[in-house]
């Protein structure tokens, strides 16, 4: 009984759906009449066009604002950050092994620099123009190709002997391995106030130990002319410059902790970030 009064009921319910759907003594479909229904369809096509034009138009005039040649939210970093290469890892940050006596272990050490430089060939660098100022490359105009502004080659050779053209081994089997160390850029930034910041490495816990090293270019300069860089759009073939070097002295089979500092009006350092103005890492040169 109970379940023949549900089903009547269950078609009873589909009937006055239907009839909601469409009545035809009212003539209203989904409880409105046709009239109805097509000014509430225009009421909301004209709701959204006004809309999506107003979106359009914020976006618009949002770009409008934005200067394409430098980001409008750039890292709040004051100091740039250094990194070395070759960078292998442990597991506290920087850690270079490798034995002299042993191809295998530093063949990749080198593999890394010598892919590194690719970037710094003649043909890598045909774009940039040669300079020799030292005195910051300041650019008001774009004067480059494609409304760009110029920038300065810098070429592996300028490394010398840790150019990897003269030694292509960079030293590694010799126990007098080279370091490339590069500043990361920092868009208008004008790093040692009118004097080439400069690289200079020693130990970190015997200070008093002289690290015997070479720098290369001369004196480990990063020369003024690649400064100040003005973003990506601005100068889309700069590279950063460079500076290597080449310990000379380092004692065998120990584990030595070295610092290379970029030293320089503006640039910074921070206890709690070994990668600010400064790179620290572990080296150890086995036989
Ligand atoms: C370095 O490699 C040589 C040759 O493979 C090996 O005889 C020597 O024990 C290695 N040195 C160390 C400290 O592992
Ligand atoms: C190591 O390199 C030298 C030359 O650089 C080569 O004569 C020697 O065969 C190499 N040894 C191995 C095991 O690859
Ligand atoms: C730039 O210098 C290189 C070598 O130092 C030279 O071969 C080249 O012709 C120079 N380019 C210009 C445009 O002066
Ligand atoms: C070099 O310096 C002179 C004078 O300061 C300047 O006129 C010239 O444009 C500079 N050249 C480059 C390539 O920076
Ligand atoms: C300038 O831009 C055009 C079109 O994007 C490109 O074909 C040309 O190679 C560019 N010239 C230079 C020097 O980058
Ligand atoms: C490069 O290395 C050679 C041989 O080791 C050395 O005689 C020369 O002085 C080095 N060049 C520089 C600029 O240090
Ligand atoms: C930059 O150098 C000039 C003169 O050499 C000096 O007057 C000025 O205070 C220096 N500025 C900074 C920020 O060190
Ligand atoms: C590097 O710094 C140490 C300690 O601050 C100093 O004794 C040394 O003379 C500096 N080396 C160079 C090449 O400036
Ligand atoms: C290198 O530094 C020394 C001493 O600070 C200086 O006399 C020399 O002119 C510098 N060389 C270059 C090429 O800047
Ligand atoms: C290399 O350093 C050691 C100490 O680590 C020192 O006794 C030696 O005299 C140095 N060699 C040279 C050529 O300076």
């Amino acid at each position: 009984m109970a379940t023949l009064n549900e089903k009547k009921t269950c078609s009873e319910r589909m009937a006055d759906f239907r009839r909601f759907v469409w009545n035809p003594e009212t003539k209203l479909f989904m409880g409105r009449s046709l009239i109805n229904w097509v000014w509430i369809i225009l009421y909301y096509l004209a709701f959204y066009v006004v809309m999506s034009g107003l979106f359009a138009l914020s976006i618009y005039s949002l770009m409008r604002t934005i200067n394409p040649y430098e980001p409008d939210y750039q890292d709040q970093l004051k100091s740039p950050g250094v990194t070395l290469r070759p960078d292998v890892y442990g597991d506290r940050g920087l850690q270079i092994y490798y034995n002299v006596s042993d191809n295998k272990t530093w063949e990749g050490l080198v593999t890394t620099l010598h892919t590194f430089l690719t970037a710094y060939t003649p043909a890598a660098q045909h774009l940039n123009i040669n300079c020799t100022n030292n005195t910051y490359f300041i650019q008001d105009t774009f004067d480059g190709p494609n409304k760009t502004k110029l920038s300065c080659k810098f070429t592996s050779d300028m490394l010398q002997n840790c150019s990897g053209i003269t030694d292509p081994t960079f030293g590694f089997p010799e126990g007098k391995p080279c370091f490339i160390i590069k500043m990361n850029r920092i868009i208008k930034f004008y790093p040692g106030n009118g004097t080439a910041p400069r690289v200079n490495c020693t130990y970190v816990d015997e200070e008093l130990l002289p690290l015997e090293a070479d720098y290369y270019p001369v004196n480990g300069t990063f020369s003024l002319h690649y400064f100040p860089y003005y973003g990506k759009k601005a100068q889309p073939s700069y590279s950063n410059p460079l500076v290597a070097v080449k310990f000379l002295n380092i004692t065998r089979n120990v584990e030595v902790k070295i610092v290379c500092k970029v030293i320089g009006a503006g640039i910074t350092y921070n206890v709690h970030d070994p990668y600010e103005g400064k790179v620290e890492f572990k080296l150890k040169i086995e036989d």
